[in-house]
């Protein structure tokens, strides 16, 4: 594969040909005059019903789609599984919203229309209004079940090894202050099915367990874990489960309803593209008693549903407003093919990856045990130098991962990614390979 020249230029695809101002992007990927756009305002975003598909979804609808993210000219960007970028639509609601409220606090809280956001986003992830709480976090949201439970000395919790710290915290909190016992599965990177991850946390199970809590994507590799059979499992032994959401919204067709858990706890600054300080925390309405609230005094009024989780004083009032537009957005590209675009990029990615001498993907084949994220090893060059040559390079930013001890990089595909994006990440990684005792000799 020949090496793409250039990255995807924001104001040439928009503006007709106002790019030169940046120039090389010698600096890091904070640098001034790149954030800056060349002295150029962003152009305003496009009405959502320009958005939605009219035909077949051709690479000229991605880059209609493309067009409406700021992301500077020169980077290509990779790592949304840390924090996604805004789009324009998102990002001019969210403006609005501060506008109005700092001009006119008289009603600072906008209580009607947070709660329109909340009916939009328990649509969106096949739920009901009253088992949404609008949080400010996936962490607040795993939090919000793991202390809502009540635990007793013993009490047995399940999870895995690529589980993130958001996740199993409270767990660590609890197996110090209330004495909890946390049984660990050591999931392989990648399994070989569903059946061998269920059978996993099947053996696991003894009498003194009572929370089964997983990812549903998991932050190491990506694995997409069978969360339905898991579910099935929890339930069929007496068990509830609690899923670690944080990617799959705005990445996969969610649709918590009929994958029947009992918990769900999702951020909204990765994949939904909203403000950062905004998460979903759904909680299953026959098992909302079983879950105290973590703040607040207890609720006396059971038509508060999820709300009564929502208790911890004024909150950010513009980023959860903007959630209701990152839905709209989402709503209007379509959620079935949003997921079918992020799979099929990183679907290019992994064939093309397996393909580079000295690379390891350590993501699994089979699309039903992975989406978009994609953990990759080269040679035995540390990750944090193939992360920094990627960088200096071909300024394409992707993440390390050290969690599980796989020494890898994690490159993560949504719908703003293009093709060219992933075959000149694939170039990169190639050179990368090539050059291993160079590219070695920068880790530090
Ligand atoms: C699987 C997983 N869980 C939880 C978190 C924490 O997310 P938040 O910052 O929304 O609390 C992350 C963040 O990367 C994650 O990947």
């Amino acid at each position: 594969m020949g090496r793409l020249q250039s990255g995807i230029s924001r104001r040439g695809f928009l503006g007709g040909g106002v790019t030169a101002a940046i120039g090389g992007l010698a600096g890091g990927v904070f640098d001034a005059r790149a954030r800056a756009f060349g002295g150029q305002s962003p152009a305003p975003a496009l009405a959502l019903d320009a958005l939605k598909p009219s035909g077949p979804l051709d690479e000229a609808y991605w880059w209609k789609v493309r067009s409406q993210f700021n992301i500077v000219d020169g980077l290509t960007f990779m790592n949304n599984g840390t924090l996604g970028p805004m789009p324009r639509v998102v990002f001019e609601a969210n403006e609005r919203y501060m506008r109005e409220i700092m001009e006119n606090p008289t009603d600072g809280g906008r209580a009607a229309e947070v709660d329109k956001v909340r009916e939009k986003v328990a649509a969106f992830v096949g739920a009901t209004a009253d088992e949404i709480a609008l949080t400010r976090s996936t962490t607040e949201g795993m939090n919000i079940f793991a202390h809502g439970f009540d635990w007793k000395a013993g009490d047995e919790v399940i999870y895995c090894t690529h589980e993130h710290g958001g996740g199993i915290g409270p767990y660590k909190n609890l197996e110090k202050r209330v004495g909890i016992k946390i049984v660990n599965v050591a999931i392989p990177a990648p399994p070989q099915s569903v059946d061998q991850i269920v059978g996993l946390y099947e053996k696991a199970i003894t009498p003194r367990t009572k929370v089964i809590m997983v990812s549903h994507v998991t932050y190491v590799t990506g694995l997409v874990t069978p969360v339905k059979e898991l579910t099935d499992l929890a339930h069929r032994r007496g068990l509830l489960i609690s899923v670690d959401g944080a990617h799959p919204l705005g990445m996969m067709d969610l649709d918590l309803h009929a994958l029947g858990v009992d918990h769900y706890a999702a951020a909204g600054q990765k994949w939904l593209m909203c403000g950062t300080g905004t998460g979903v925390c759904y909680v299953k309405r026959d098992v909302q008693d079983r879950i105290a609230e973590l703040m607040g005094a207890p609720s006396t009024d059971p038509k508060r549903g999820a709300r009564k989780y929502e208790e911890f004083g004024q909150r950010d009032v513009p980023d959860v407003l903007g959630m209701g537009a990152a839905v709209d957005l989402q709503m209007a590209v379509g959620k079935k093919n949003i997921e079918a675009r992020d799979r099929a990029l990183s679907t290019r990615l992994r064939a093309w990856l397996k393909n580079v001498p000295g690379v390891k993907t350590w993501t699994s084949e089979d699309p039903k045990l992975s989406t978009a994220l994609t953990l990759f090893t080269v040679r035995d060059i540390p990750m944090d130098a193939v992360q920094k040559a990627i960088m200096k390079r071909d300024r394409i930013w992707i993440r390390t991962m050290g969690t599980g001890n796989l020494n890898g990089c994690r490159a993560a595909t949504h719908l703003y990614n293009m093709p060219e994006d992933v075959d000149r990440l694939v170039d990169s990684v190639r050179w990368v390979s090539e050059n291993a005792s160079q590219v070695r000799s920068t880790a530090g």
